[in-house]
């Protein structure tokens, strides 16, 4: 599979300054995404089901686990094969070629993000979701580390209805100081269409708060999303010395 990589590689130049939707807390549609033939290929050649694994992860202050299976890049060399964690080559070539084409630091996507994060200090992480039936995001808040999140969205191929849900919701107003709410707990409800070949970028921040309501797809159909977070060096300094168990 050959990508263009050049192409690939524009993403976030025109963008950065385009006229796109701004909506609630520093957030950000991308519509398109991605050229079109790049788009195609990924959605063709998404992760296997297989490589994925049942991870709903440690959540603070009592909110409720998030229903998806997950599929993480490894972020550092010689890390340990664990289910739901690759490397580049087990990813189809199509998969490798445009993550690497987003890491690169001379990527006009790295530059972009440089430019709207205000530092270089930054590592990128991947990971991609699937998401069946019933599965769903409770309202929560990033944790503290990640500076931005990037969701790339994937919806099946022979079509998805929209009113199988998958949006991704941005949460504004709370109507209370509970640290586990419910969708309803919020003044300002703000869907993110779940549309091929968009996605939606947002900062973190204290009150950034955000989640997937229960999705109803058919059985045999999943949500799936590759998401791509900032995280700052300082972390990774400290998780090499440290160890990786402070968090999830
Ligand atoms: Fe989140």
């Amino acid at each position: 599979m050959n990508l263009n990589l050049e192409r690939t590689r524009e993403l976030g130049r025109k963008d950065a300054g385009s006229q796109s939707s701004r909506l609630g807390y520093s957030s950000k549609i991308f519509d398109p995404a991605l050229p079109p033939e790049i788009y195609s290929q990924l959605a063709r050649n998404f992760p296997r089901t297989d490589l994925f694994a049942d991870a709903p992860g440690y959540r603070p202050d009592g909110q409720r686990q998030h229903r998806r299976r997950l599929l993480r890049l490894k972020y550092r060399l010689g890390q340990k094969t664990l289910p739901g964690l690759v490397g580049l080559k087990d990813l189809s070539p199509g998969w490798s070629e445009f993550i690497r084409s987003l890491k690169s630091r001379r990527s006009t996507y790295r530059r972009f993000l440089e430019g709207l994060l205000g530092t270089q200090w930054f590592d990128l992480h991947f990971e991609w979701h699937r998401s069946d039936a019933g599965s769903d995001i409770p309202p929560h808040k990033d944790a503290s580390w990640r500076r931005a999140t990037h969701l790339f969205y994937f919806p099946d191929q022979n079509g998805w209805q929209e009113n199988w849900g998958g949006q991704t919701v941005l949460l504004r107003g709370q109507k209370n100081e509970i640290l586990n709410p419910e969708f309803e707990d919020f003044e300002e409800v703000t869907s993110i269409p779940f549309k091929a070949n968009t996605s939606m970028l947002f900062l973190n921040s204290n009150d950034a708060w955000h989640g997937v309501k229960p999705v109803t797809c058919p059985e045999g159909v999943e949500r799936k999303i590759l998401m791509v977070t900032a995280i700052p060096y300082t972390l990774k300094v400290e998780r090499m010395f440290l160890g990786w168990k402070k968090r999830k």
